[in-house]
């Protein structure tokens, strides 16, 4: 079956996690993903973490699947020169260099232009232009930048970062969409343009609600959801919420059984309005039902911790996945909290690709996140990441050089 993104070359000039995840997403989707890296050393990540002494690490793995790599020192001369020549056969250039990294080399966006007037150039950077514009950034510098970790945690105590990479891998998938889209726009008019996602920007975006909030707050001086509410004290910024949610149906993470000994035997439940009868049913809180202090949202709100402790007692007597499936029989809101082990041995994921056993010549068989946008008429087949430098001689011969001039290249380091 054809993929969605056949025929689109991309020259991938990513490394860490931020333009790879982006680029490994091109892949998925179909396109010839074709990572360059540093001759000799390649992408950091590929020693980094590792689990397996002289082994490409996870790290490097689970986000370079379906690439193909080749080696090039960019700095040398005749390297400059194989690097144009892949800069004029493919489609799109993605890297995430820090700020200044491309121009150093020499390819400007001038210079690509001349080479390659259709060609997209797509950068991650840490900051869009302005005060930090020059700074190198990683995941947790822009999640603290980008308001993330303002906003997470619990009011008395300092601000935390998510697990979920927002700044890195949220990033990637938000140039993902600005890549795809100057394609689109690159068929009427035939030009290519710049792309750029700043990680402050992708995870400002991610935490648009926040944004919300600071402006209600700044309004009307409280927010009725949030678990300062209406003992606490608000201050000037929004802030942080423990596990209530973000919208406007209160819920919290709340004890199952065995949480005395399994740190994940929670989960979360939602008190949302229309279900509130059979809420009060399920818990043994009939009552609450009627009663004027909790038949309405609006009412609940001041209780909410009463609320909670409440049905805390009673999800106590059931453990994660019992409560789940008593609460669903009711269409009651609520998650289990899922280990990252429970996560990879659930059938269900590996059935639909979202978690994938992969094949890896010197690794042996490993586990990874397979695409999670499904296409109907461009199905995902997750293959292992390229060793370094595997595929400088195909790509070299594709780009026209003969076996002696790539021997020649090789001898000179540029390959
Ligand atoms: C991630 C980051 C902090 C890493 O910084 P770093 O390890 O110091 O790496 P840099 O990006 O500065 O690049 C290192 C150098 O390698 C050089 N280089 C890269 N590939 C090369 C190649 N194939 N051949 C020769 N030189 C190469 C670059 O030209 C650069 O040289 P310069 O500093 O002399 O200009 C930085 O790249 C960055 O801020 N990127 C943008 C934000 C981002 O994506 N962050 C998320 C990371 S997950």
């Amino acid at each position: 079956m054809s993929k969605a993104l056949d025929g689109v070359r991309i020259l991938d000039f990513t490394h860490v996690q931020s333009g790879p995840t982006c680029t490994q997403l091109l892949a998925w989707f179909g396109a010839d993903v074709i990572k360059v890296e540093r001759a000799g050393a390649g992408d950091i990540t590929r020693e980094q973490l590792r689990d397996i002494p002289e082994v490409d690490s996870l790290y490097f793995t689970m986000l370079n699947h379906n690439k193909r790599s080749v080696t090039i020192d960019t700095k040398n001369p005749e390297g400059k020169q194989v690097l144009e020549a892949l800069i004029q056969k493919c489609d799109v250039l993605v890297e995430n260099f820090a700020p200044g990294a491309l121009d150093r080399m020499g390819f400007t966006w001038e210079r690509i232009q001349e080479l390659n007037p259709r060609m997209i150039v797509a950068s991650v950077k840490g900051f869009g232009p302005g005060p930090y514009e020059d700074c190198k950034v990683y995941e947790n510098v822009a999640q603290c930048a980008g308001g993330a970790a303002s906003t997470t945690g619990f009011d008395d105590g300092p601000p935390v970062v998510t697990g979920a990479q927002i700044g890195d891998s949220g990033t990637g998938l938000h140039l993902a969409l600005g890549i795809v889209t100057a394609l689109y726009q690159r068929t009427h008019t035939g030009r290519g343009q710049r792309v750029l996602a700043a990680m402050q920007d992708g995870v400002l975006n991610l935490c648009r609600v926040k944004l919300r909030d600071q402006q209600r707050l700044e309004r009307t001086g409280t927010m009725k959801e949030y678990p300062q509410y209406p003992n606490g004290q608000f201050g000037e910024a929004v802030p942080r919420a423990g596990n209530a949610s973000g919208g406007g149906q209160p819920g919290w993470i709340l004890k199952c059984k065995g949480w005395e000994t399994d740190p994940n035997a929670y989960i979360y439940f939602i008190t949302q309005a229309p279900v509130w009868a059979k809420i009060c049913n399920v818990i043994g809180k009939e009552e609450w039902a009627t009663d004027p202090d909790y038949a309405t949202p609006a009412a609940r709100l001041p209780h909410l911790k009463d609320i909670f402790a409440e049905i805390e007692r009673w999800t106590m007597t059931k453990t994660k996945f019992e409560a789940m499936q008593i609460l669903n029989k009711y269409d009651i809101p609520c998650g289990p909290i899922l280990s990252m082990k429970e996560i990879a041995e659930e059938p269900s994921l590996r059935k639909t690709g979202t978690i994938v056993e992969v094949d890896h010549p010197t690794r042996g068989k490993y586990l990874t996140v397979g695409n999670p946008i499904k296409l109907s008429d461009s199905p995902t087949e997750v293959t292992r990441s390229p060793l370094l430098g595997e595929h400088t001689d195909e790509v070299m011969a594709e780009l026209g050089y003969s076996p002696e001039q790539i021997s020649a290249l090789r001898t000179a380091g540029a390959i």
